[in-house]
C-alpha cells in the first residue's frame, strides 16, 4: 500500500520519491483534458469575494504558505500573506474588509492551527482547509476543504506534502484568477507546467548519487549550513534549511541573500557552508554575487541553479521551468541533501529526536 516502506530504508526517501507521482495525481484531481482547474463555484466564489487571504500554517505548510501567497498575488492579483498559527492566533494583525482564511496544513490537526480557526470562525470570517487528511478535524471544522491526494506522510519531515500544497495552491490561484479574469491566469498554462515539473523533479530524485557526493563534501561533519537566496528562492532557503536542522541536527539557517552583507556574513568561517538557490532571473546575479563574497570569505559554497541561469562550475543544474513554480523543482535536491547528512551521520531518517509528526497541543 501507500503508506508501505517497500524496498526503502526509509519513508522519507520513498516519500521524496513519489513527489512527480503526486503532481500527475493533482492534475487528475483538480484539471480537465482542457487544463481547466476545476473548483467547486462555492469555493470560488467565496475566494473572489474575499479583499485579501490570510494563510495560517506552521512549520514546512508555513513555508509552502510563503509561496502561495505570493501565487495568489500574481496569478489572481489576489492580496495573499502568509501567518505562524502560533502567532496569528494571540497577535492578529489588523485585518483587511473581506478577509478569507486558508489553513494548510498536511495532518490537519495542528492545534496552533486550530485554535486559530475557532477565533476566526466566531469573526465570522470564511475559512478553506488545503489538507493531506480530508477526514482531519481541521477539514470537518472549515467551511471547505480541499485534499492535498499526496498520500499517507509516515516521515516525520515533511516532503511530498510541501511540493502538494505548492502546487495545489498554484491550482487554486489559477481558478481563482480565471474566474476574476485576470490575464495572467487566463494565459498560464498551469496543467502542462505541472506535467513538465512532474518530470523535472523525476530528473532530480534520478540525481541521488550526485546529490549524496555533493552532502558528503560540504555537510558531512558540519555543525552549521546556511541556505541562500532571493525571492521565491529565499523561500525556498527556508524549508531547505528547517528539514536539515530537523533530522540532522546541523544549525541551519535559510537567509535572504541580499541580508548576508547586514550581518550574516559574520557567521562565515572556513568550509562555512553555503548553498545558493538560484532560479529567480530577477535576482540571480545578485544571488551569485553573495555567493561569491560568501566563497572570499572561506565559505563552501554549493550553488544549485536553473539552466538558463547557470554557469560553469555549478555544482547542481535544473531544468528551466517557470520561476514562479520553482519551488517544487529547487527543494528536491534540498530534501536529499538533508536525507543524505542524516543518514551519513546514523541517525533515524524519519524518526528524528524531540519532533513530532502532527502536533496536537498549542
Ligand atoms: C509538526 C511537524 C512538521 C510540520 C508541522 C505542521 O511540527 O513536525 O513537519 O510541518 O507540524 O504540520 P501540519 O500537519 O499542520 O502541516
Amino acid at each position: 500500500g501507500d503508506g508501505d516502506l517497500g524496498t526503502y530504508p526509509f519513508h522519507m526517501l520513498k516519500e521524496i520519491d513519489e513527489q512527480p507521482v503526486v503532481m500527475r495525481r493533482l492534475l487528475a484531481a483538480y484539471t480537465d483534458e482542457n487544463g481547466t482547474v476545476n473548483l467547486s463555484a462555492e469555493l470560488t466564489q467565496a475566494l473572489a469575494a474575499a479583499d485579501r487571504l490570510y494563510f495560517v500554517a506552521a512549520g514546512t505548510s508555513y513555508h509552502a504558505s510563503l509561496v502561495g501567497a505570493a501565487l495568489m498575488e500574481e496569478y489572481a492579483h489576489m492580496p495573499a500573506s502568509a501567518y505562524l498559527a502560533s502567532e496569528f492566533g494571540y497577535h492578529q494583525p489588523l485585518l483587511a474588509g473581506k478577509p478569507m482564511f486558508v489553513f494548510l496544513t498536511q495532518s490537519g490537526e495542528t492545534a496552533d492551527i486550530r485554535q486559530v480557526l475557532v477565533k476566526v470562525k466566531a469573526q465570522g470570517f470564511p475559512t478553506l482547509t488545503i489538507t493531506n487528511v480530508p477526514t482531519s478535524t481541521l477539514a470537518r471544522e472549515a467551511d471547505y476543504a480541499l485534499n492535498l491526494h499526496a498520500g499517507p506522510e509516515i516521515a516525520v519531515a515533511s516532503t511530498k506534502a510541501y511540493t502538494a500544497q505548492v502546487a495545489t495552491t498554484a491550482l487554486v490561484a489559477k481558478a481563482l484568477g480565471v474566474a476574476k479574469h485576470v490575464q495572467a491566469a487566463a494565459d498560464w498554462n498551469l496543467a502542462h507546467e505541472l506535467g513538465l515539473i512532474a518530470a523535472t523533479q523525476q530528473t532530480l530524485v534520478d540525481a541521488k548519487d550526485t546529490v549524496h557526493e555533493l552532502a558528503k563534501s560540504a555537510l558531512a561533519t558540519t555543525r552549521n549550513a546556511f541556505y541562500i537566496g532571493r525571492g521565491l528562492d529565499y523561500y525556498v532557503a527556508l524549508e531547505a534549511a528547517l528539514k536539515l536542522k530537523e533530522i540532522s541536527y546541523v544549525q541551519a539557517e535559510g537567509f535572504a541573500a541580499g541580508e548576508l552583507k547586514h550581518g550574516t556574513i559574520a557567521l562565515i568561517e572556513n568550509g562555512t557552508p553555503v548553498i545558493a538557490l538560484i532560479s529567480d532571473p530577477v535576482t540571480a546575479a545578485h544571488t551569485r554575487a553573495n555567493a561569491t563574497e560568501a566563497a572570499a570569505r572561506g565559505a563552501h559554497v554549493l550553488r544549485i541553479a536553473t539552466r538558463s541561469l547557470a554557469e560553469p562550475g555549478d555544482d547542481l543544474v535544473i531544468d528551466d521551468l517557470n520561476p514562479s513554480l520553482a519551488p517544487l523543482a529547487l527543494i528536491v535536491p534540498c530534501q536529499l541533501l538533508a536525507y543524505y547528512a542524516s543518514l551519513d551521520r546514523g541517525y533515524d531518517v524519519d524518526r528524528p529526536r524531540n519532533l513530532a509528526k502532527s502536533v496536537t497541543v498549542e
